[in-house]
């Protein structure tokens, strides 16, 4: 169920129903030479969208641009600084929270946002807390990256091994692979085989440390019979996971 594809009355409906909405979030940022853009926001719509179906939760647009500036070096990456992102994320709660959604299920795509996501929902928090009691219920916010799902990581490892890395990794670029099979690129083998792996600061570091944009990972052992296999087992748990928590008070 997408918002987008709902008309007030019917979003007024389902607000009769549950108080519950997921929100995809992800980045556009380089994913090395065979990874595409979009990857962080693809894996998070999917998952999302199927864990809304599994779930028959409403689905929010996906916040497409995270915070990536790290990626900046390289062409098409698009960033928002933290500040901006947790200003984002907090009109949209807002927004949501004044027609009456309580529970905000994020399904992320990016390591880059999991830091200004966690300061958006203390600031959301705060704004709750500083208030005098009595006013209406609180809003609860959850963070789950699509990759937080029990036996995922395990099979990922048994999948790609030491070739997983960090960035532009296998597993990502898998999930959008399954999903865009006319982007893939198998058997397109990168060099090094295995990327550099290590710490950066801003754009410029970053591009110096890891000149093609991945960090530790194969990006090549991609395949989409592997993207499905993750991709089911995201929305196997995070759906479990989802349903658990709107049943909690
Ligand atoms: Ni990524």
């Amino acid at each position: 169920m997408l918002l987008q594809l709902q008309t007030w009355p019917e979003v007024e409906a389902y607000l009769r129903r549950s108080r519950g909405i997921i929100v995809p979030i992800g980045s556009t940022e380089q994913h090395g030479p065979i990874g595409l853009i979009g990857t962080d926001a693809i894996c998070a719509e999917i998952v999302a969208r199927a864990v809304g179906e599994a779930a028959s939760a409403m689905v929010a647009p996906t916040l497409p641009i995270g915070m990536a500036q790290h990626h900046l070096a390289f062409p098409g990456s698009i960033s928002l600084r933290p500040s901006t992102l947790i200003a984002v994320v907090r009109d949209c709660v807002a927004s949501l929270a004044r027609h009456g959604f309580e529970r905000f299920y994020f399904v992320n795509g990016h390591g880059g946002n999991i830091a200004s996501l966690g300061a958006a929902f203390s600031e959301i928090y705060a704004e709750a807390s500083l208030k005098a009691p009595g006013g209406a219920p609180g809003v609860k916010c959850r963070l789950k990256n699509w990759w937080q799902a029990p036996r995922l990581m395990e099979t990922v490892r048994e999948l790609f091994g030491e070739g997983e890395g960090t960035h532009a990794t296998p597993s990502e670029i898998s999930l959008t692979w399954f999903a865009h099979p006319e982007r893939a690129q198998p058997g397109r083998a990168l060099e090094p085989r295995i990327a550099p792996r290590g710490t950066f600061a801003d754009a410029e570091d970053y591009r110096r440390n890891f000149p093609d944009g991945r960090i530790g990972s194969d990006s090549a052992l991609a395949n989409s019979e592997a993207g499905k296999r993750i991709f089911d087992l995201s929305v196997e748990g995070l759906s479990a996971d989802y349903r658990s928590w709107l049943a909690e008070a």
